[in-house]
């Protein structure tokens, strides 16, 4: 993994500060750039020419993101590049699209359009779109190419990187898929602005995800650049996105299929997951909102175990809470509480299950996330309960 020496803002003609910073996904023969930067959708043409000698495109994208001024930039941008757009496919919004019924209206729409295999689908919108498109490009034709423009904070820092592609199916979320690494990403912080605060808020849930797992010195920045973030700063937004795409990259590149340390970058979810599938994947509780409580929880879990100190636990808590999100299951609005046998019990469902046993992540400290499977039911049970009651 490299990284450009930026993140200083440099002038361009006509005076327009841009910022930009770009990270290797290092993959061998699958190594690809992520740009983080200002007013990237614009040199999207330009870039996907120079990177990929691709002459002809498809863009899946959603109706939100179809109506937004992003679709005309990105069509006037790969115009001018001389990437002709085949068509453009706009799917409804929404985590009901990421299903085996929209997947195939989206494989059959592209070999209508008649992509090749040396053509590139572009995914124009957050995760849903970016895990749909992704899966799509990786069974057309056996493969075809394909270029991540996520619009959601939570697409730019997680789901666009790495390649983990799929769709839901009625057992349970992202059961379907395949490993299919984008050929280039393009975070254009832009795309940002016009972002929801509650989905902006989601999507830092993951960036305190990264600096709880690994890196101290990121969690110290963020304490002191919240605000700023939230304010959405440009390069306070380049910043968090950089290096927590340089975090999820470093990652990716020692363990592309999660055969270990992949795993780290389910902090938070093994509990967050089985709050999600509780609140019935609704707005009730955004994925970003069960990743916050369940972080906060594996803190506390881990302290209880005597991992970490109760101090690290209340820092991360502290920081969630700075940044607007819960910490608590009692902080999920509307309707009564989970039983703990409800939560086992999805848990138990979890992908993340090994030949029974439950994997948690846990942590030695703030940024010593580890994987451990010796977390024995009764201990669980008990975290749970105490969380429920809200004595944790
Ligand atoms: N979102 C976790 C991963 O990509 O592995």
């Amino acid at each position: 993994m490299t990284r450009e020496p930026s993140p200083a803002p440099h002038s361009e003609a006509g005076s327009i500060q841009r910022l930009a910073r770009a990270v290797r996904v290092e993959l061998g023969a699958r190594a690809y750039d992520v740009h983080v930067g200002t007013a990237l959708i614009g040199e999207a043409g330009e870039r996907i020419s120079a990177t990929l000698g691709a002459q002809r495109c498809a863009i899946i994208t959603d109706s939100n993101v179809a109506a937004s001024p992003h679709m005309a930039t990105l069509d006037d941008s790969l115009r001018a590049a001389g990437v002709t757009p085949l068509g453009t496919i706009v799917m409804p919004p929404g985590e009901a699209t990421k299903c085996f019924a929209e997947l195939q209206v989206v494989v059959e729409r592209l070999l209508d359009l008649a992509v090749e295999r040396r053509d590139v689908v572009i995914a124009l919108g957050g995760g849903v779109i970016g895990d749909l498109a992704g899966f799509a490009a990786a069974i057309l034709r056996r493969g075809v190419r394909f270029v991540q423009i996520p619009t959601s904070l939570l697409a730019q820092v997680d789901s666009s990187v790495g390649g983990k592609t799929g769709i839901n199916t009625a057992q349970g979320k992202n059961l379907a898929g395949a490993f299919h690494q984008p050929s280039l990403v393009l975070a254009d912080t832009n795309a940002l602005s016009s972002l929801p605060d509650r989905q902006l808020r989601a999507g830092y849930a993951e960036i305190i995800k990264h600096a709880a797992l690994g890196d101290e010195a990121y969690l110290t920045w963020l304490e002191a650049n919240v605000e700023a973030v939230m304010r959405r700063e440009p390069a306070a937004l380049v910043h968090a996105v950089a290096r927590s795409v340089e975090m999820k990259a470093e990652i990716v590149a020692r363990d592309e299929t999660e055969q270990g340390d992949r795993m780290l970058l389910n902090l938070g979810h093994t509990f967050g997951h089985a709050l999600e599938a509780w609140a019935g994947f609704s707005d009730r509780l955004l994925h970003g909102e069960a990743v916050a409580i369940g972080t906060a929880i594996a803190f506390r879990f881990s302290a209880a175990r005597g991992h970490c100190s109760k101090d690290d636990a209340t820092r991360i808590e502290k920081h969630l809470a700075a940044a607007g999100l819960p910490t608590r299951i009692a902080q999920i609005p509307q309707g009564p509480s989970p039983t703990v046998a409800e939560l086992m019990g999805l848990m138990a469902h979890d992908k993340k299950v090994q030949g029974g046993r439950m994997t948690f992540i846990l942590a030695h400290g703030v940024g010593q996330a580890f994987v451990s499977r010796d977390v024995e039911q009764a201990e669980v049970e008990r975290c749970i309960a105490g969380e429920i009651a809200g004595n944790a």
